[in-house]
């Protein structure tokens, strides 16, 4: 995937900027409060979630600016040219919403196979001391930037896992109940397996 084009609204220090980056691998360079994470920031709140700083619209909207906003034109080999757009909702200011090509995403699932990212900042630090759990949900979200699929096989192994415990803790006589549970459950931790082998390989 590639950012053909970005631009900017109202966004922190950044009352319109319009970047049209020329290679697929950028350095950002400047003063202390250029702006640089700023930026980096604004790439992140094109993809679900609370962006880089988890910050709010107020935090995020200028000062003395309007509603903030953040629009890019991105394209890939596979689905061509997509125009991403995500700020805060003119109705509802504490809201974000997110455009797909001009029309209003319904759900944020529609914009997770458009758009993700994935960030290592020295605030992650502790990832590198800290228990091997912490790296474990790292890797799964690597894999979720390039698999959408993850999150939801994720969430059906989850779902698998309590069905099986409650049914133990209340109807154990039920076998083969249990055994199609247990199937699931194997079924879907095979999938989410695969998915993290395929990111190391890659
Ligand atoms: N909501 C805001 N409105 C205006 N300026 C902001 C806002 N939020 C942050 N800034 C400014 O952005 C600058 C920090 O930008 P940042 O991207 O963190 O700098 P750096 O280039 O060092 O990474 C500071 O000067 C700060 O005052
Ligand atoms: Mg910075």
């Amino acid at each position: 995937m590639r950012i053909d084009r970005l631009v900017l609204t109202e966004f922190r220090n950044y009352e319109r900027l319009v970047w049209t980056p020329r290679s697929r691998l950028v350095v950002l360079t400047g003063e202390n409060g250029a702006g640089k994470t700023n930026l980096l920031e604004a790439l992140s709140l094109l993809a679900p979630g609370r962006g880089l700083r988890g910050a709010s619209n107020a935090q995020i909207q200028r000062q003395q600016g309007g509603p903030w906003g953040v629009v890019a034109r991105l394209s890939d080999n596979r689905t061509g040219e997509v125009k991403l757009a995500t700020g805060a909702d003119p109705a509802t200011p504490a809201r974000r919403v997110f455009r797909l090509n001009g029309e209003v995403a319904r759900n944020q699932g529609m914009i997770a196979p458009v758009f993700s990212t994935i960030w290592l900042t020295p605030q992650m630090d502790r990832l590198f001391s800290d228990p091997a759990s912490g790296r474990r949900r790292f890797l799964d979200r690597l894999v979720l930037a390039l698999d959408a699929n993850h999150a939801r096989e994720s969430a059906a192994h989850e779902r698998a896992l309590t069905q099986r415990n409650r049914l133990l803790a209340t109807r154990p006589d039920q076998n083969s109940w249990l055994d199609a549970l247990e199937d699931s459950i194997a079924r879907h931790a095979v999938a989410l397996t695969a998915a993290r082998m395929a990111l190391t390989e890659a």
